[in-house]
């Protein structure tokens, strides 16, 4: 009976099985036409009003432009983009790369192709779709975190492991095959860059990263966030950071994706050829705090055409042999001791997949108290 409001009689549990049940995602009821979205979706007021706040000062995270990096040997320009890298990580935890090499007609059929799958009737995706997706897997689904949220969210998502196991590209939705493999590699080329400037960037070697395999398991998550007809009372997604070493993310131009910056949010402006990049937990700890992973939302979605995001999370696929890991021994001295105690795998991924993606950080619960 705990589940049930006896106010009401109104019994969530039982209205989150039929919604999960049904297969339809929020796609499927923003399609059906409904003008009220079902009460499990609605947040609290506290959610709420807080969402509505965005920064009228700030109009964008950094952009940082790239040219000149890839196959040069230009070592000063190399210094100067360092030095953003360094400082936009550090002050923001995100910034948008341009001229990262990738030429536009990939990131557009990318997007187009994810935008296609989510387009499809829902009956035609209900074959992919899924609570449980194994390391190599492919699953479709309306919030990863549907039974432990306390509220859902306006979005779907299509999710597949690319690595380190290799991916079994024919589990993927024929649709957006081709594209999730190429989206795939050239991300993880963007990645490699980015990850050897960070690198310069604490003073370590280009390759670092790696060389601890920080690009090697790897999951794509191709999110549709329809439009929602009431969207003052739900979120795209909830306020959150997260728990990798960085994430690559792709966005059509429909906005949404806010960043908190100081006491702000910051809208992200998508920037045509643009990809966001931002640092998650394990960044920070393994960087002894220097880069920021920081909390990041996306509002739910009030125009009419789907806001579509690609995002890709790197993460290690190898635990230190004694099955640990922390901040990194080269970045620390008498001067920096480590602000971070170590900590297991399963401690990181009890805390990631224990409670919905809201849950406190990892880095809270290692922060060496003084
Ligand atoms: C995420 C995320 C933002 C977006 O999937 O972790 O923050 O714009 N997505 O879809
Ligand atoms: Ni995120």
């Amino acid at each position: 009976m705990a589940a049930m409001d006896a106010t009401s009689g109104y019994d969530r549990m039982k209205e989150l099985k039929e919604f999960d049940e049904s297969k339809m995602g929020v796609k499927g009821l923003s399609d059906s036409g409904i003008t009220s979205i079902p009460r499990f979706f609605v947040h609290p007021p506290e959610t709420l009003s807080d969402f509505k706040k965005s920064s009228s000062t700030c109009t964008n995270i950094p952009i940082i432009d790239l040219s000149g990096i890839i196959n040069s040997k230009d070592n000063d320009h190399r210094l100067k983009i360092v030095e953003q890298v360094k400082e936009a990580a550090k002050t923001w935890g995100f910034f948008q790369v341009i001229n990262h090499g990738v030429p536009i007609s990939v990131l557009d059929e990318t997007i187009h192709a994810i935008r296609a799958f989510h387009d499809q009737p829902h009956e035609v995706k209900a074959k992919f779709y899924k609570r449980e997706n194994e390391l190599g897997g492919v699953m479709y689904t309306s919030n990863n975190d549907l039974y432990r949220a306390k509220s859902a969210a306006w979005h779907d998502s299509l999710q597949a492991w690319t690595g380190p196991e290799p991916l079994k590209v024919a589990d993927l939705p024929e649709i957006c095959r081709n594209e999730v493999v190429a989206w795939d590699k050239s991300a993880t080329e963007v990645a490699e860059t980015v990850m050897e400037l960070l690198c310069e960037g604490l003073g370590l070697e280009a390759g670092k990263f790696k060389e601890l395999t920080f690009l090697d398991a790897r999951v794509l998550v191709g999110h549709c966030y329809p439009y929602c007809p009431q969207p003052d009372l739900t979120v795209g997604i909830t306020s959150h950071t997260d728990p990798g070493v960085i994430t690559v993310l792709l966005q059509n131009h429909v906005p949404g994706l806010q960043v908190e910056h100081g006491d702000e949010w910051v809208n992200v402006k998508p920037v045509p050829g643009g990809l966001i990049i931002n640092a998650g937990d394990f960044l920070q700890i393994i960087s002894n705090g220097e880069y920021k992973s920081v909390q990041h939302r996306v509002l739910a979605n009030s125009y009419k055409e789907a806001r579509i995001s690609i995002v890709i999370f790197f993460n290690l696929s190898k635990w230190k042999g004694d099955g640990y890991y922390g901040p990194l021994p080269e970045l620390l001295s008498p001067k920096k001791p480590a602000i971070y105690r170590n900590f297991t795998s399963q401690e990181f991924f009890e805390n990631f997949y224990g409670k919905g993606i809201d849950t406190k950080s990892l880095i809270e619960k290692i922060k060496i108290q003084n």
